[in-house]
């Protein structure tokens, strides 16, 4: 376990050597990575780091709000509002790796128009040491690492936590003082929610995502996995009032794990779990069945696409 205030020092003494009196840009996701990434090449450069927040419209309940709220100390901030750009591109594609690609690529050209604009020598990659390993493995397409050194022509990568395991990487984002909402923050996939989405991706099964996401997250908090979501499967029937309807199965899964390379499905008491189904049933009409995911990682991944 690395000290954490030391390698603070350490890290931005680096960057600050690295990047001079350049610029860097950093794509921030919102997740402890990335804001742990941005927080120490802030400290190193101030204004000179552009941090840019694609909204791809694939993000938890809540999340474009909070970003703007936690880094309005950087005066850099820039927002971008993608979301009609990202669902209109998934249109009608269904294979799993076919979606990581597109939503990669919008992702690239959304970030690589922003870069140029903020005319950055380097780019700022909130990298940690597993995603290089699963990369290597070629197990899925991460798209926050490879594709956006070679879109611009970067002086320079810099990646701060690229040694780190997660929790490493929490230690560090306690001793920067980042709020809880941030260092305490489960991992969310790259692609967002459309890895919580069998199938094609629409506005109306991101919406259940989110909001099962959201009811998951609030309901497993005291059991506290490593990851807990809700996902959109298919469809299929159930009554509501006196009406049959042909609604979404939204299947629940809260893991535990170190590192994401192999989990363990938790065991949630009944009430927790019916709680789930009665809120997420309750706030979507369209909602027609609730089950729980038993299986742990391997076989299963821990995201569905
Ligand atoms: P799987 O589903 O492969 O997930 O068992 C392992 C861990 O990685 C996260 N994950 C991703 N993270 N980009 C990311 O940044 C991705 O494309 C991606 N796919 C999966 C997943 O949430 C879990 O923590």
């Amino acid at each position: 376990m690395v000290d954490p205030e030391s390698f603070i020092d350490e890290k931005v003494e680096e960057i600050r050597e690295e990047v001079g009196d350049g610029k860097a840009v950093i794509a921030l996701s919102g997740g402890v990575d990335s804001s742990v990434a941005a927080a120490l090449a802030y400290e190193a450069i101030g204004d000179r780091l552009v941090p840019v927040y694609v909204d791809t419209g694939l993000m938890r309940k809540g999340e474009t709000e909070s970003i703007r709220e936690t880094f309005s100390y950087m005066h850099s901030l820039t927002v971008v509002d993608a979301e009609e750009r990202f669902l209109s591109e998934l249109a009608g594609v269904t294979d799993p790796e076919e979606k990581r690609h597109v939503i990669g690529e919008q992702f690239i050209r959304e970030f690589e128009r922003e870069a140029r604009e903020a005319d950055a020598d380097y780019l700022v990659q909130g990298t940690i040491y597993p995603d290089r390993i699963e990369s290597e493995g070629n197990i899925k397409s991460h798209h926050n690492v490879g594709g956006l050194p070679e879109a611009v022509d970067f002086e320079g990568i810099v990646e701060p936590v690229r040694d780190l395991y997660k929790d490493e990487v929490r230690e560090v984002a306690r001793e920067l003082g980042l709020e809880a909402v941030i260092s305490e923050r489960m991992p969310f996939p790259g692609p967002g929610l459309a890895v919580r989405i069998v199938g094609e991706v629409t506005k109306e099964k991101v919406e259940v995502a989110r909001d099962a996401c959201h009811v998951v997250e609030e309901e497993t908090k005291e059991h506290d996995p490593w990851q807990a979501f809700g996902a959109v499967l298919g469809k299929a029937t159930g009554v509501k009032g006196d009406n049959r309807v042909h609604g979404w199965v939204v299947a629940v899964r809260s893991v535990e794990s170190r590192d994401g390379m192999t989990a363990r499905a938790q065991e949630l008491d009944w009430d927790t779990l019916q709680r789930i189904q009665s809120r997420i049933t309750g706030m979507n009409d369209n909602v027609s069945r609730v089950v729980y995911d038993v299986t742990h990682k391997p076989p299963a991944t821990i995201e569905y696409e």
